[in-house]
């Protein structure tokens, strides 16, 4: 373990957020995550992470409220160290209802904004003052925010709001030395899929070059580039990590 500073991962308790957690954990970072309702998941990869000689801690936050969120910046781990040692922060967290776009209510598509673009943006604007004056930002974005979808116009927009202000947040703040970077999955195999049919499943693995869904550590081992030193001319970039699904 490297005596690396800390690393914020949003909706670390399950799926592709706890695959980051544990790959930044061996990376060397300490990982403050936060989960919404899956305490008992969350509690489990700060566990692991621990065992393994880690260090993590799980923080319950709802990112669709502000006022939940700003809490965060006053977690010991972050209200203690003086000049900001949040290195990386990767807003992960998101919500896919999978309503037809033609049934969408105005409801809805609040709901889904609230969590997946405007949290994103509070989670930022929180923990910005508490960010090294090179840290790495990635957010989660979706092959679905460029495309669109008949079953998710609320998901698509919100995810084609957050890839736009994350391009617009590393031209501000790329002349600090802080990247922002965009990861776009396809299908990767979470919660989001789980309620497929095994025909569905099939014929979405048909779709994809690679002939495989991917797997949150597919999607980890993208983040951990993002945040390296490997990466330290990418910022402002859309990687898609779909298996050659969708190739914009
Ligand atoms: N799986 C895919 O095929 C796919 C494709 C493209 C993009 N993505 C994106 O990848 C990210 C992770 O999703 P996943 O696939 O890993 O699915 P997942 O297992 O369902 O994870 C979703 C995460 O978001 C958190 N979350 C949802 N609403 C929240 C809220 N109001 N406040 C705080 N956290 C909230 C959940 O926390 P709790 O469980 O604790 O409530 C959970 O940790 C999402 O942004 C998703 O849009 C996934």
């Amino acid at each position: 373990m490297g005596g690396r500073g800390i690393a914020v991962v949003t909706g670390g308790g399950k799926g592709i957020g706890a695959a980051v957690c544990h790959r930044l954990a061996a990376d060397g970072y300490r990982i403050l995550l936060t989960y919404h309702t899956s305490s008992q998941a969350a509690e489990k990869v700060v566990k692991q992470i621990c065992s393994d000689g880690g260090d993590a801690f799980a923080v319950r936050v709802d990112c669709s409220d502000p006022s939940e969120v700003y809490v965060l910046a006053d977690h010991p781990w972050i209200r203690t160290a003086t000049g900001g040692p949040v290195e990386v922060l990767v807003i992960n967290h998101g919500r896919y209802d999978r309503m037809a776009t033609d049934e969408l209510t105005t409801e809805h598509l609040q709901r889904t904004m609230d969590t997946n673009f405007t949290g994103a943006f509070h989670v930022w604007k929180a923990l910005a003052p508490h960010l090294t004056r090179d840290a790495r930002i990635v957010v989660v974005g979706s092959q679905l925010g460029i495309r669109g979808s008949p079953h998710g116009g609320d998901y698509s927009a919100s995810k084609a709001a957050l890839h736009v202000w994350a391009r617009s947040l590393a031209q501000a703040v790329g002349p600090k030395g802080q990247r922002v970077n965009i990861l776009a999955p396809g299908y990767i195999d979470t919660a989001i899929l789980e309620d497929d049919s095994s025909e569905r499943r099939a014929l979405r693995e048909g779709e994809v070059p690679l002939r495989r869904i991917g797997t949150p550590e597919d999607m980890a081992g993208v983040v951990s580039f993002l945040v390296s030193d490997d990466s330290a001319y990418v910022n402002g970039a859309i990687i898609h990590a779909n298996g050659g699904l969708y190739l914009p």
